[in-house]
Parts: structure tokens; C-alpha cells; sequence
């Protein structure tokens, strides 16, 4: 697993951009989960760190066309897009987020 973030620099509610590998992935901080997911929309590569979580945040919806992703496993749940997003596993150690490829 590779080191990505501080868990103290994402706040409850937010969608963070960050490298992996040289991929952008996005960090969202659900309060009682930490997601991790591809960052860019597979439909047109829209920026999904600009995306709206649900009230749950079970959900993310693309900024540009509204697809719906499901955040427990990354599937594409309402189109345009068939594909869905690459989870990620997440560790947390101490303030430390760790991520790695399933
Ligand atoms: S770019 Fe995300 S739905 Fe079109």
C-alpha cells in the first residue's frame, strides 16, 4: 500500500484529487468510511473531485453529465457511462491514508 494523504487534510463531506501511480484518484471523506476511487469520469474524463455525493454518501455523481457511481465498489449505477470507477482498498494508520490496488 502506498502512502496518499492525511486523513486530518479531508474533511467530512469532501471529494480530494490525488496521484497514484500517476493515475488522479479521488479521496472522499464519508465520516465513517474513507473511498477511494478513480478520479476522472470513464463517459468524457470529467474531474469527479468536482462531483456531488449523495446525503448518504453512498453515491457520487459526475459534474458534467450526472452519471451515478456507487461508492462501495465503483460500479456505474445510472449512465451515460456502462463503465464504472476502480476502487481502491484504504488503509488508515494513525492521521496517515494508505491505498493500494485490490
Ligand atoms: S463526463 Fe461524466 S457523465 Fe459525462
Amino acid at each position: 500500500m502506498k502512502k496518499i494523504a492525511k486523513l486530518s487534510e479531508i474533511k467530512v463531506g469532501e471529494i480530494k484529487p490525488f496521484d497514484f501511480d500517476g493515475e488522479k484518484i479521488i479521496i472522499i471523506n464519508c465520516g465513517k468510511e474513507i473511498v477511494a476511487l478513480s478520479g476522472i469520469c470513464p463517459h468524457a474524463d470529467a474531474p469527479l473531485e468536482e462531483g456531488y455525493l449523495d446525503k448518504e454518501c453512498s453515491t457520487i455523481e459526475c459534474p458534467w453529465h450526472n452519471n451515478i457511481f456507487d461508492l462501495s465498489n465503483g460500479d456505474s449505477i445510472e449512465g451515460p457511462s456502462y463503465e464504472g470507477l476502480t476502487k481502491f482498498d484504504v488503509k488508515i494508520i494513525d492521521d496517515q491514508i494508505y491505498i493500494g490496488l485490490k
